[in-house]
């Protein structure tokens, strides 16, 4: 299975802080954001890792993460040329992931607990069809949102309701067996004009093979001003001590 962190995208709901520097490198309790999901697959063992960032500020995101060695980790870079949705980057890891599964980790989704039973749970499982983690939310209007049965079997995802059928969140942490990357080119643009992640689960949930997971534990993204002093608020505490390994 290989993992790959999604940290491209525009960031307009963080302006000004985002016009000289990539929102995954902004500060989330102690570290850079991107430092969060790079520790969280760490700590799950897997240690090659897909950064997929924008064009603009490529340069920075290198200079800050390097070749991953001073993590005891292994990074590959990709650019993606703008900011055309959370698919289209995901299309971007094809080649990295060659006939493996991928673990997805969106940069700027920040979970208390770690995700290594899920990987587990994943690879025990034979790392096949898809795995999401949903999470009960005051707001679920922000995000793709879970349509359950009374079984709590995921029967749809909506992106961004406006009348949520549920307050179960989508997190972005997805697992997907490798025909997500013959799922993705057949994908169309949305109204927002980006292939998105909430098409390619429910491709999944359509063929019968997804399967949710609903977390206990915290979690937030950081991609507004709110939800970011709140990630800040909740990591504060967060000991990132084994995620360097080597002084650079
Ligand atoms: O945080 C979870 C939510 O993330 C899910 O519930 C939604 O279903 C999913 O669509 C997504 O919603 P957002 O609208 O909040 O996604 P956003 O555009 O903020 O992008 C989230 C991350 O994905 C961002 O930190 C970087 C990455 N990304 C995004 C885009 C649009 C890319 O790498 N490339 C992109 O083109």
């Amino acid at each position: 299975m290989r993992a790959v962190i999604l940290a491209g995208g525009t960031a307009t709901r963080m302006r000004p802080l985002t016009d000289i520097t990539n929102k995954h490198l902004l500060p989330v309790g102690r570290v850079p954001m991107i430092y969060h999901p790079i520790a969280q697959f760490k700590r799950a063992g897997l240690r090659d890792i897909l950064v997929v960032t924008g064009r603009e500020h490529m340069g920075h995101m290198v200079q800050q993460l390097g070749s991953g060695h001073q993590f005891g980790v292994n990074f590959t870079f990709k650019v993606q040329d703008r900011a055309g949705g959370i698919a289209e980057a995901l299309g971007l890891a094809k080649d990295f992931a060659g006939s493996e599964a991928v673990a997805v980790h969106l940069g700027d989704n920040i979970f208390g607990d770690s995700i290594a039973p899920y990987v587990k749970a994943y690879r025990d499982g034979g790392e096949q069809g898809a795995m999401i983690f949903l999470k009960a939310v005051d707001d679920p209007q922000r995000f793709g949102v879970a349509h359950i049965d009374e079984a709590g079997k995921v029967l749809s995802i909506v992106e961004k309701p406006s009348d949520p059928q549920s307050n179960l969140a989508v997190t972005g942490l997805y697992f997907y067996d490798n025909s997500v990357f013959d799922v993705v080119p057949r994908l169309e643009p949305s109204a927002r004009g980006e292939l998105e992640i909430t098409d390619v689960n429910n491709h999944f949930i359509n063929a019968g093979t997804l399967r949710s997971f609903t977390l206990d534990g915290f979690w937030t993204d950081a991609g507004t001003m709110e939800s970011w002093k709140r990630a800040n608020e909740l990591s504060w505490e967060m000991d990132f001590a084994d995620l360097i390994e080597h002084e650079r």
